[in-house]
């Protein structure tokens, strides 16, 4: 198998939102990047995501004309599979889907060369089972990025039953060379580890409005202003013992009989659902997004995570 330093030529399938933005974090560290798709118009898509993400760099003085201009010189489109033969690391990013997941591998892993080291940015689906239509399983695992991959730093990286500890150590050290902030997981848990994390909070969130104790906005102005301050620069046990544990004894100990333990999507979810509510996509969600607010929103959240990222972890 490749070593991390051996890793030139990147192939990641899929040119959808994670896969442009994913893109421009290899080709902007001086990786070759082809981005691989079964349909033009999703890499017309593809690419006009990352032009907009480049001038947006820009403007923000991120980055400057010569290096955004460099950066999209090492990206090339295409829909031929047999990118795959010439690729070092692979990283797929099509739809959550596991049959097509499933057909992609069989056919990918097959041109692909016994060396290239393969990956999965699935939100949560067994990297195990995936790996099953996968030649050679060992050096396959899940490489999880989180939206907007191109500023947030973690990246989830999860081993399957048969995936080798090699292939964890290269995934970890290849999204270190790219200034990500990698994590192994053990086991294949569903959801991983921030999925499930970020369910818990959000299940407890629904239970508060459910039961009319907070409105969806003030529930989400306790977390940005409290809860999430603190947990961007420490994590729940670092909370505990700057705290106290004997505090947190004790208040957990008359608390966790409240908290949600729904084993259900909740209410207030399921029927914006039903509604066809999806949120920005959609135009409605918790919030209203009509008449631009979708935009504006995405945007806001690029420009706030940007801000953070660049104030706690220095340039991207
Ligand atoms: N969107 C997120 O917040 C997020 C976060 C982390 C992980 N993920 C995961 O990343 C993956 C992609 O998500 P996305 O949001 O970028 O989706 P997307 O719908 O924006 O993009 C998916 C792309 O895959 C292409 N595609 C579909 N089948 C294909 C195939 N067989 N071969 C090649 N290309 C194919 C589509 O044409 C599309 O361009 C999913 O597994 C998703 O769960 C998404």
């Amino acid at each position: 198998m490749l070593q991390t330093s051996d890793i030139k030529k990147i192939v990641i399938a899929g040119a959808g939102l994670m896969g442009a933005s994913m893109a421009q974090i290899f080709a902007r560290h001086g990786y070759s990047v082809t981005l691989y798709d079964i349909s033009a118009e999703s890499i017309d898509k593809g690419k006009n995501l990352i032009a907009i993400n480049q001038r947006s760099l820009i403007d923000q003085g991120e980055v400057s004309d010569s290096l955004s201009g460099e950066t999209l010189s090492r990206i090339s489109y295409t829909m031929e599979k047999d990118v795959f033969r010439e690729a070092d690391f692979v990283i797929e990013s099509i739809v959550e889907n596991m049959k097509v997941k499933l057909d992609f591998w069989k056919e990918a892993s097959d041109i692909a060369s016994d060396n290239a080291v393969l990956t999965t940015n699935t939100s949560g689906l067994s990297i195990s089972e995936i790996a099953t239509a996968v030649r050679k399983p060992e050096r396959f695992c899940g490489m999880h990025w989180v939206n907007p991959p191109h500023i947030v730093p973690l990246v989830e990286v999860i081993g399957g039953e048969k995936t080798a500890e090699d292939t964890i150590k290269v995934v970890c050290d290849l999204a270190l060379s790219v200034r990500k902030h990698p994590v192994a997981v053990r086991g294949d848990p569903q959801g991983f580890i921030m999925n499930r994390l970020q369910y818990a909070v959000l299940r407890e969130a629904l239970h508060i409005v459910e039961k009319g104790y907070a409105s969806v906005k003030d529930v989400d102005d306790v977390v940005k202003y409290g809860l999430g301050m603190r947990y961007a620069c420490i994590g729940p046990f670092e909370t505990v013992d700057l705290g106290g544990l004997d505090t947190f004894f004790r208040v957990g100990s008359y608390l966790a009989a409240e908290l949600s333990n729904a084993k259900d999507v909740q209410e207030p979810l399921a029927k914006l659902y039903r509604e066809g509510a999806y949120g920005t996509k959609s135009g409605k969600g918790f919030y209203d997004y009509s008449n631009g607010g979708a935009e504006r929103a995405i945007e806001k959240r690029d420009k706030d995570f940007l801000k953070l990222a660049k104030c706690l972890y220095g340039d991207l």
